[in-house]
């Protein structure tokens, strides 16, 4: 039986590890042919695992490594032009890349370097993505289904609502909750999608050092209605939607995954 997503060229950023590497197998268990990229190839918290595209091929899916610094228009020009060049199109491109903070603080002690290297990566870096993807999907015929592209971005439940200590992610992540809005109302016309998923607390390397800490997950935990965290798998699930065809009617929605929590 053909995939969701059989005949589809993706490329998804900050494919290594966590919900970038979720979003690569279920993409490519449905039959999408990938570009996974990102700062390297190995999972940051399972080095000695196998790289993603790696483990796509050796189940039987086709997928190739690019690496990419997405805070950097060039390579991320680079990246779409791979994409492009290797499989001759792109109809999926899944801004997932971003970076956690590493240490709260008030915003009086937030460091400059700190902010701009936030915006950098998770605000620039789905821009680049966003701006390099259209311009290839409009270059290209339009895929079989009438559609030109179906473009992902993460947000987060903090670019929901605010939260102390943690102001430069924050608005980095409220930031590309706009940018998807105005990127499909200028989308639109060309049929090309432009939607957002916002997690809720996930187990990934961004959030293991304070998972680690019983007392800090516990109160995770009951700040989620459903009680309990989120999984990669979870994320990739409405990622594999969002870039099908069951996602006809959506653009420029953001979708919380987050068991309840912006309920
Ligand atoms: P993670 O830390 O497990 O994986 C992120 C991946 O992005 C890594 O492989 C890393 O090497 C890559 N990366 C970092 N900077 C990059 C750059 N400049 N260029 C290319 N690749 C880069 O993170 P996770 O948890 O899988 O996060 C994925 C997305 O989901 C991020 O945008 C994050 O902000 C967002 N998110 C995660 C939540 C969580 O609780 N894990 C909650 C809300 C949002």
């Amino acid at each position: 039986m053909p995939g969701r997503l059989t005949d589809k060229v993706a490329i998804v950023t900050g494919a290594s590890s966590g919900i970038g590497r979720a979003i690569s197998l279920h993409y490519a268990s449905e039959g999408a042919k990938l570009v996974c990229a990102d700062l390297q190839p190995a999972p940051l918290d399972s080095p000695n695992e196998p790289p993603t595209h790696e483990l796509i091929a050796s189940t039987g899916g086709t997928a190739i490594f690019h690496p990419t610094d997405v805070s950097d228009a060039t390579q991320v020009s680079q990246l779409v032009a791979t994409a492009a060049a290797h499989y001759g199109r792109l109809d999926i491109m899944v801004n997932n890349a971003g970076i956690g903070v590493a240490a709260a603080a008030p915003i009086w002690d937030l460091a400059l370097a700190d902010w701009e290297r936030m915006q950098a990566v998770n605000l620039s870096g789905v821009f680049h993505g966003i701006k390099f993807a259209s311009a290839q999907m409009l270059r290209q015929p339009p895929h079989a289904s009438g559609d030109r592209g179906w473009i992902i971005n993460a947000a987060s439940i903090l670019g929901l609502a605010g939260q102390s200590g943690v102001a430069a992610y924050c608005a980095a992540k409220g930031g590309v909750v706009n940018l998807t809005r105005a990127a499909a109302l200028d989308c639109a016309p060309q049929r090309i999608h432009v939607n957002a998923f916002a997690p809720g607390y996930t187990g990934t390397a961004m959030t293991a050092n304070f998972f680690g800490d019983e007392g800090t997950r516990g109160q995770l935990e009951g700040m989620h209605p459903f009680r309990g965290l989120g999984e990669p798998e979870d994320l990739a699930r409405v990622c594999v939607f969002l870039a099908s065809e069951d996602a006809r009617w959506v653009t420029g929605a953001t979708i919380p995954v987050d068991g309840g929590f912006m309920a």
